[in-house]
């Protein structure tokens, strides 16, 4: 099932992951976030580029990305930028609009909305996933359930 033209909904959310259960099955760590990027990116039109950035002492660097092209922000201080924010706040931002956040920091010139979920683990924020649109506006609360579920999964294996 492709998730078609624009937001998610509530059943489509259901029956992907399921899906990326299938997808990850069995995989553990670093293998297992690139089958989650590449699920994400290539199951879902509007999640143009997929990344899993990880804590490592102040900074998150980047851990596993799927998308058209490489980003120059591999290594981002906590703190720093919409990922940074969301790593210090340890909550979702969705970004409707980057033209409007101060905070964002650019990647890619198509990129128009964003979302940065974290990954925690035992606590503390252990890593986090971020994602660009090409379209406005297009995280919507189910992305952020659907997402925080995948994140879920994510800190279940992250070793
Ligand atoms: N836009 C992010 C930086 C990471 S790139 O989107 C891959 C930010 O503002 O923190």
């Amino acid at each position: 099932m492709k998730a078609s033209g624009n937001r998610l909904t509530r059943e489509q959310a259901r029956e992907l992951l399921a899906k990326l259960d299938s997808a990850i099955a069995g995989s553990r760590g670093r293998a297992c976030r690139d089958a989650m990027v590449k699920f994400l990116n290539t199951t879902i039109p509007t999640y143009s580029w997929v990344g899993i950035y990880a804590v490592q002492g102040k900074d998150l660097v980047l851990d596993a990305w799927a998308g058209p092209a490489a980003t120059e922000h591999t290594r981002i201080p906590i703190g720093k930028g919409v990922c940074g924010f969301a790593a210090k706040a340890g909550r979702t931002e969705i970004v409707s609009d980057v033209s409007k956040d101060p905070r964002y920091l650019q990647c890619f010139m198509s990129t128009k909305s964003e979302i940065v979920v974290p990954i925690t683990g035992q606590g503390a924020v252990i890593g986090e996933i971020d994602i660009d649109s090409d379209q406005l506006d297009a995280f919507s609360s189910l992305d952020r359930e659907f997402l925080e579920a995948v994140a879920k999964k994510a800190s279940n294996v992250w070793a």
